[in-house]
Parts: structure tokens; C-alpha cells; sequence
């Protein structure tokens, strides 16, 4: 027993809900989310995605749309990812830095129709325009190449700033982006698009239904073990945010979200710059998985997750429940 047991009973503050609240450490907010959504071409399309069940792929028409309800959700940004048509990867990946590409597009019409009312992330990595799947260009052996790539995602990165990016998310993993894409961005005048870095992103098994989506997942060659960090390590990670801060990232990035806790409370006590979750697809498809087996109610299970990201210090949490948790936080 306590020492101090009964003058301190911590039951004392949980005994009725307006105390609750009173003590609450943590707050979730629709402001404290980003939602990544799938792009397709064509007029009138969704597309559910199979794996990743109440998510869809959205033609540009029916993407704004999307945009629209974040935006009246109070929803600050969404992360733009695109399904290229076949025809469109290559092993170079050209059709990342086309100007006319999917993403571009839609940054435009997001652009025309709704200005500045809301943010617009744009991954930076080459897996949903190349033909093996990789986020790199690969070499004669199929080792995927650092330094040629930097300029690949220099290209990319610039195509998408000129579209009317706000935010450039580097998720490639590659040494040196960071540096690489802030000179680009600085010579050409963007100086006011943001690089969030996916800093801290692991070799995961909690992609799949993503790869589904973007249809680079039957075309990976292999695996991503040679740029992602290894799930054992977390001082490596460490290393990989201190490494973008100084090449100048605004933010920084942990991934996955739920497995990588430890990391986030890491970074956050370390370095004093916002730090972002993904809660990727694999995430969102077990608590759906768990959903429909039984295992309890979607709302509670959700709200309990987002809240253990801001427990552990993250700013913000990229989620494909963003349009949900922000309806039940909205009321
Ligand atoms: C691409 C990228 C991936 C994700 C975001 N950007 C997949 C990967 O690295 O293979 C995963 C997101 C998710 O699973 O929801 N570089």
C-alpha cells in the first residue's frame, strides 16, 4: 500500500464525467488530422479499394467533392496519392515530374475551386510511377540507387510545388533528400512550401493495402529493406530525424503509426519540431477486420488509437478515419 493511501486517492478526480474532462491531459481535434486520399483517372469514378474497406480511389470531379467535406469538417490538409495508369510507369518514372500527371491535375482543380481554404501534401517518392515498384531508380543488379534518384525526386518534388503543393512529404527514404528538394524548392522561388519528411519510415508489413490502392503492390520487385529502417532499430531513427531537421524539414514524419509509439515519445523529448503519425492502411484495415469479427464498436476503437498519438506527442496524424473522427469530434 501507498504510503500516502487515503489522503491520495487517484480514483478521487475519475469519480464523475465533468472531472474527467476537468483533468483530461490530451485533446483530439479535427484540426489535429490529414486525409490521405487515392486519385484515378476518368469522370465520375470511385473505386472502393478491396483491402481497404469504406476507402475509395476518386476521379478529380469526385475528389473535390472529398475536398469540399474536409475542408466543412474543419479538416486542415489532405495527402494527395495517385493510381498512374499502367501505360504511364516506366522504369524511370518520367511521368512523376510530367506536368500534366494525375497529381498535378488535381492540384489545379483543388487550387481553382477552393484556393487556400485547405493544405495539400504530396508524397515524394517514385513507387506510383515506376514499373517495378520501387521509390527509387534501381541500378544493373537491382540495387535501388541513391544518388540518381535525388534528382528524380528533385524533378518531382518541383512539378508538384509548380502545381500548387503546399506541403512536399519526402517518403522515399533516400540520404540527402531533404537538402536536395529545400535547395531545389529555394532556387526556384517556393519558398513557402513546407517538406514534412516521412523521417522515421519502416520496412513494414503494414503496407500492403496501400500498394493495393496505388497499384504498385504486384509490381514490387522484392523488398524495401535497403532504404527503410529496419522495425528493431529506433537510435537509427533518431539519426534519420536529426539528419532531415538539419537538411531542413519543417516537420518530420513516424511510420507506421501504432507499432512505432516508442518513437514518437522519442523524438518528441528529443528534438523540438512537430512530429506527425501515419496510421497506415494495414492499421485501418485490422481495426475494420476487428470491427467486423466482433471485436468492438469502430468508434471507440478509433478514438482510443488517434488519442494514443497525441499522447505520444504527435502534432498532427495522417489517417483514412480522418472524415470519421472528425464527424463524432464535430458532434
Ligand atoms: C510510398 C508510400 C507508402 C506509403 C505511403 N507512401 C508505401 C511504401 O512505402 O511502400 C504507405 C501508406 C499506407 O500504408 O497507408 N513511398
Amino acid at each position: 500500500m501507498s504510503a500516502n493511501f487515503p489522503a491520495t486517492r487517484l480514483r478521487r478526480t475519475r469519480s464523475a464525467d465533468w472531472s474527467r474532462r476537468l483533468h483530461r491531459e490530451n485533446t483530439l481535434s479535427p484540426a489535429d488530422l490529414i486525409w490521405p486520399l487515392f486519385v484515378i483517372e476518368g469522370e465520375g469514378a470511385e473505386q472502393p479499394v478491396a483491402s481497404l474497406p469504406g476507402v475509395s480511389r476518386w476521379s478529380i470531379d469526385l475528389l473535390l467533392e472529398r475536398v469540399a467535406e474536409a475542408i466543412a469538417l474543419g479538416i486542415p490538409a489532405i495527402a494527395l496519392f495517385p493510381n498512374t495508369p499502367p501505360d504511364r510507369r516506366s522504369d524511370e518514372a518520367e511521368e512523376a515530374w510530367n506536368p500534366d500527371n494525375l497529381i498535378c491535375r488535381a492540384l489545379r482543380a483543388i487550387r481553382e475551386r477552393f484556393g487556400d481554404d485547405i493544405g495539400v501534401v504530396c508524397d515524394v517518392a517514385l513507387d506510383p510511377y515506376t514499373s517495378h515498384g520501387h521509390d527509387g531508380l534501381l541500378d544493373e543488379s537491382g540495387y535501388v540507387t541513391n544518388d540518381a534518384t535525388l534528382d528524380a525526386l528533385v524533378k518531382q518534388s518541383l512539378n508538384q510545388a509548380a502545381a500548387g503543393a503546399d506541403v512536399i512529404a519526402p517518403s522515399d527514404m533516400m540520404d540527402g533528400r531533404v537538402a536536395a528538394i529545400r535547395q531545389a524548392l529555394e532556387d526556384a522561388g517556393h519558398t513557402n512550401v513546407q517538406i514534412m519528411s516521412y523521417a522515421a519510415k519502416y520496412a513494414s508489413a503494414f503496407y500492403g493495402p496501400f500498394r493495393d490502392a496505388v497499384g504498385s503492390g504486384d509490381r514490387l520487385r522484392g523488398d524495401k529493406r535497403t532504404y527503410q529502417l529496419d522495425p528493431a532499430n529506433s537510435d537509427e531513427a533518431m539519426r534519420e530525424i536529426a539528419m532531415d531537421i538539419a537538411e531542413g524539414a519543417d516537420s518530420v514524419m513516424v511510420k507506421p503509426g501504432l507499432a512505432y509509439l516508442d518513437i514518437i515519445r522519442m523524438a518528441r523529448d528529443r528534438f523540438d519540431v512537430p512530429v506527425f503519425a501515419y496510421q497506415v492502411s494495414g492499421e485501418y484495415a485490422l481495426v475494420e477486420a476487428g470491427v467486423a469479427a466482433g471485436v468492438g464498436a469502430r468508434e471507440p476503437l478509433v478514438m482510443e488509437k488517434l488519442m494514443a498519438f497525441k499522447r505520444a506527442g504527435c502534432a498532427g496524424i495522417l489517417t483514412y478515419y480522418a472524415p470519421f473522427a472528425a464527424r463524432l469530434l464535430n458532434g
